[in-house]
């Protein structure tokens, strides 16, 4: 595994549960989650502090959840999860070459399949290569049953002729922490860093991320024998258009629905 997989859960670990907290419609997300996973697993990709991963096995579902910050699940095996919720530490580049290691579930069944693999608050971004990106997106492809689902949430980008090359703004997380990136359009890759004013001098957080727009993210999908069968605004299930900041999208394999 790179350190750059690492490299967002260990620059926010420490603060991700105070500073995000009321930034997500968690309840919406776990209510549409539990509803489209049937029986389950679930798989959850950048298990992250257990936000989604913690109520999803409170809903009965057990759930494996990958992560490449071993920081990240210091903080989730503190809050000591049911025996529902198998953490495992991994590139989710590589999933299911981890989990069919790891003996949980296999490429393509030879274990067990999962129902539904999902991935929440921009975390398929967090990969930062086009080619890592595509990998990933195969290997979520082979652990899932015939009828089971993807589903992606992830913001959607500016223009190109909209992006900043540089930009220092503030963040909306407060606490005076500002958000300096510099992206390139060409690679769609944007190196960030939060900054947090502290008594010991400035904390900086880096990070990188290679955005998509959602039409980007179905020829992944296409590729990789998967097809969207929902496009939705919110975890409530509204309509999706050209405006909408993000994209909740769930993707089934091709030929699977009518
Ligand atoms: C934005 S957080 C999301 C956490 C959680 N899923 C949630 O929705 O609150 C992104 C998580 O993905 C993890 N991550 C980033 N790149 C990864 C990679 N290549 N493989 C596995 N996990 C990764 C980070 O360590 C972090 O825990």
């Amino acid at each position: 595994m790179t350190d750059d997989a690492a490299l967002y859960g260990d620059s926010f670990a420490d603060v991700y549960d105070d500073w995000y907290a009321d930034m997500f419609d968690t309840a919406g997300a776990v209510r549409t989650l539990v509803a489209l996973a049937g029986p389950g697993p679930v798989c959850e990709l950048g298990v992250g502090t257990g936000r989604l991963a913690i109520p999803l096995t409170e809903h009965g579902l057990e759930v494996i959840g990958i992560d490449a910050s071993a920081a990240m699940l210091d903080r989730l095996r503190s809050k000591e999860p049911s025996a529902a919720l198998t953490a495992v530490l991994g590139d989710m580049a590589d999933v299911a070459g981890v989990l069919d290691a790891a003996g949980i579930v296999g490429v393509d069944g030879r274990h067990r399949h999962v129902t539904l693999v999902v991935c929440a608050f921009n975390t398929f971004l967090n990969l930062s290569a086009e080619e890592a990106q595509q990998r990933c997106m195969h290997q979520v492809a082979s652990l899932l049953g015939p009828d089971g689902v993807f589903v992606v949430e992830s913001m959607v980008p500016a223009e190109p002729d909209e992006i900043e090359s540089e930009s220092l703004d503030a963040s909306s997380v407060g606490h005076g922490v500002t958000v300096h990136t510099s992206t390139d359009v060409q690679s769609q890759i944007i190196r960030g860093e939060h900054r947090e004013p502290t008594a010991d001098g400035l904390r900086r957080r880096p990070w990188t991320a290679r955005y998509l727009h959602p039409e980007q993210f179905d020829e992944l999908a296409d590729r990789a024998g998967l097809v969207p069968i929902h496009r939705w605004s919110s975890w409530q299930g509204d309509p999706f258009d050209e405006d909408s900041p993000s994209h909740i999208t769930v993707y089934a394999r091709a030929g699977t629905r009518s």
